[in-house]
């Protein structure tokens, strides 16, 4: 029995007097007894692992425009409503829902999520948190003023390993941090996806069971084609965020958090296209993109270089032969050490070289431990203490992080960024791609 099934049949007249765990928290608000009924926008590719996340609760209502791809999650939850517009779905089921997830490609998850936000839903969203900066900046202020439960989905975060390499940081094992160097194999390796391609010219039909103007969303109107669906839309500069925006959050994720990079003095980016007339439309094949942050709370400015499209950083001088660095990964280095770390919340986090790892003292475990990503985040929305990716941190993080896809939009320029104004305060061309047009008929 769900917790409005209770709710209906106490006050149908029951005689005996339970107090519902409802009356004991916040009007609105679910206790950790209770169930949380969940609405989920996008049922396929990653939808389907974070309703596998979130399925201890009541699946309530379903929405994704491909039904090629929501099939198998649509069949699996015969009693969820089933939509193709998050708008539709909210408008009709909002009073019967208290949680969204959003697992679209980056370029609707701002519209959904702000939808969801204003009528003061929980939310899960996957990592980027949006398509734009601006777009971040806004979820991350609705979702305060909304005050409602929020996380991203880079769900390395609730790791144990990042929580590892924060508190070895904090403890100093590695002295004061100058340099870090980051790389991913993304977009040619592990999932692959295409760049540096024109826009296609021919117009396939649009496949039975997809709804294109749906898909497209906010983004400007371009015939279907499959280069862009399922999966691929990664790519193109309309839908995705290249290899930065796909790992960044990731990659990134344990050094922002332990090294409280928050925003950056300015980014440069470096990168190859193979044709320069493609590069507007697609991410670049390869890119360095360059980053400087201040001084920040006692800690020394700080430079990190990213890598990406098979370039590594160069190979440390006191790593040993045969070690490898993988295929994502950091290296942060100290005035006393170096460290080294994968992707999804530093895995695998070592000091090197060995004999460094092995010789040190591990300081006490301060800072909480979860028991997994989802769960952080159904905890929050029932009351508990706020998920340790709430969109305060996965906002600013993924600012970051787009400010660098931005960087190798633009190439070769050094853009100075004023977080407070959201503002590229050097150059008038890259500045407006810090909030891109939506197509008419989208806010
Ligand atoms: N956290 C992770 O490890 C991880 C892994 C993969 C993807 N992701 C993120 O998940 C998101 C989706 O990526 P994907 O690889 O699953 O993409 P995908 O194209 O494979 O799947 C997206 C799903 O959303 C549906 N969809 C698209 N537009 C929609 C809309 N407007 N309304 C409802 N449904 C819609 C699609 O039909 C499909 O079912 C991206 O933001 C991506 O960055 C995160």
């Amino acid at each position: 029995m769900n917790r409005r099934t209770f709710l209906k049949s106490t006050t149908a007249g029951s005689l005996f007097t339970i107090v519902p765990a409802t009356v004991l928290v916040k009007p609105g608000r679910t206790a950790p007894s209770d169930k949380l009924n969940i609405a989920i926008v996008g049922v396929g590719g990653r939808g389907r692992s974070n309703l596998d996340g979130v399925k201890s609760e009541n699946i309530v209502a379903m929405c994704d425009v491909d039904q090629r791809q929501a099939s198998k999650s649509f069949l699996e939850y015969p009693d969820a409503t089933k939509y193709t517009d998050f708008r539709d779905m909210l408008d009709k089921e909002h009073k019967n829902v208290d949680a969204v997830v959003v697992s679209t490609p980056d370029h609707t998850h701002a519209p959904a999520v702000m939808a969801a936000l204003q009528l003061k839903k929980h939310v899960y969203c996957e990592k980027p948190l949006a398509h734009s900066i601006f777009e971040v900046r806004k979820i991350t202020q609705a979702a305060r003023e909304a005050g409602v439960a929020t996380q991203m989905g880079n769900q390395g975060h609730s790791s144990e390993h990042i929580r590892l390499m924060c508190e070895w940081i904090w403890d100093g094992a590695i002295g004061e941090v100058t340099e870090i160097f980051a790389w991913s194999d993304r977009p040619s390796g592990g999932f692959a996806f295409p760049v540096a391609m024109p826009r296609p010219k021919e117009t396939p039909e649009i496949p039975k069971g997809l709804l294109w103007d749906l898909w497209l969303g906010p983004a400007q109107w371009r015939p279907y084609h499959p280069a862009y669906v399922p999966a691929m839309w990664r790519g193109w500069v309309d839908f995705g965020t290249g290899a930065l925006g796909d790992m960044g959050c990731h990659i990134l994720d344990p050094s922002f958090w332990a090294l409280k990079l928050g925003a950056p003095e300015w980014v440069e980016a470096n990168t190859t296209h193979y044709e320069e007339k493609v590069e507007r439309e697609t991410y670049p094949v390869a890119s360095i993109i360059r980053y400087q942050f201040p001084e920040r709370d006692g800690m020394p400015p700080l430079k990190l270089t990213w890598f990406d499209g098979g370039l590594l950083p160069p190979r440390p001088e006191d790593f040993e032969e045969g070690r490898a660095l993988g295929g994502n990964g950091e290296i942060i280095v100290g005035s006393k050490g170096k460290m080294i770390h994968g992707s999804h919340g530093a895995s695998g986090v070592r000091l090197f070289p060995e004999e460094k790892m092995q010789a040190y003292e591990r300081p006490e475990k301060t800072i909480p431990r979860v028991k997994d990503h989802h769960t952080d985040w159904i905890n929050a929305c029932k009351g508990g203490p706020a998920a340790s990716s709430n969109f305060d941190y996965g906002g600013p993080m993924t600012e970051m992080v787009l400010l660098g896809v931005l960087a190798a939009r633009v190439k070769n320029r050094r853009l100075y960024w004023d977080a407070d104004n959201l503002s590229i305060t050097n150059d008038k061309d890259a500045n407006e791609l810090v909030n891109p047009p939506y197509r008419e008929g989208w806010s």
